[in-house]
């Protein structure tokens, strides 16, 4: 029930690998679960992970809604993953600018597997078992890297598409993952 400060850049808690969790259903977890999603939707933001908020087990969340001011923006259900397993399907690699909330203001041009299998389960210990391809696929991996200590920066093959949005896209209003 709170907006929880987001960890940035350089604090060297986001480069630890996180814990599995065991203890589905549990109150610690249901609060931890309201705090993510409030800070999330507090920042516009498309997922969020565990250790960005300076908790260090294998959590994460996101979704992006249909937005009236973006009709074609591809929607992604709002999800609880927690102790994911990503699974590429081929070889197929996509480049595509992302952000994150622990780099505000930043862009940089991402190669991520176009197509993926996901497994994981919610809060309450259920499985959850997806294909995705495209941005839901480049979401999940987003989100999974934070429980590994990789930020998206690391995975940057030309960093001169690196920099802040303001100078990458004048025009535009961009959500950070
Ligand atoms: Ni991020």
């Amino acid at each position: 029930m709170a907006i929880r400060q987001v960890l940035r850049m350089g604090d060297t808690r986001l480069l630890q690998c996180a814990e599995p969790v065991s203890d589905f259903g549990s109150d610690a977890l249901r609060a931890l679960l309201v705090d993510m999603r409030d800070t999330m939707h507090a920042l516009n933001g498309a997922g969020l992970a565990a250790p960005q908020i300076g908790v260090n087990l294998r959590v994460v969340i996101f979704g992006v809604e249909k937005n009236t001011r973006y009709p074609d923006a591809e929607t992604i259900p709002e999800t609880v993953l927690i102790n994911p397993v990503i699974a590429q399907l081929d070889d197929e690699i996509e480049e595509a600018w992302e952000g994150c909330l622990s780099l505000p203001g930043l862009r940089g041009l991402v190669p991520r597997f176009r197509n993926v299998h996901y497994r994981g389960r919610d809060e309450y210990g259920a499985l959850i078992d997806r294909t995705v391809s495209g941005f839901h696929a480049r979401v999940v991996q987003h989100e999974c890297d934070h429980l590994d200590g990789i930020l998206y920066p690391m995975r940057i093959r030309d960093i001169t598409r690196f920099g802040y949005t303001e100078e990458l896209f004048p025009d535009q209003v961009l959500q950070d993952e």
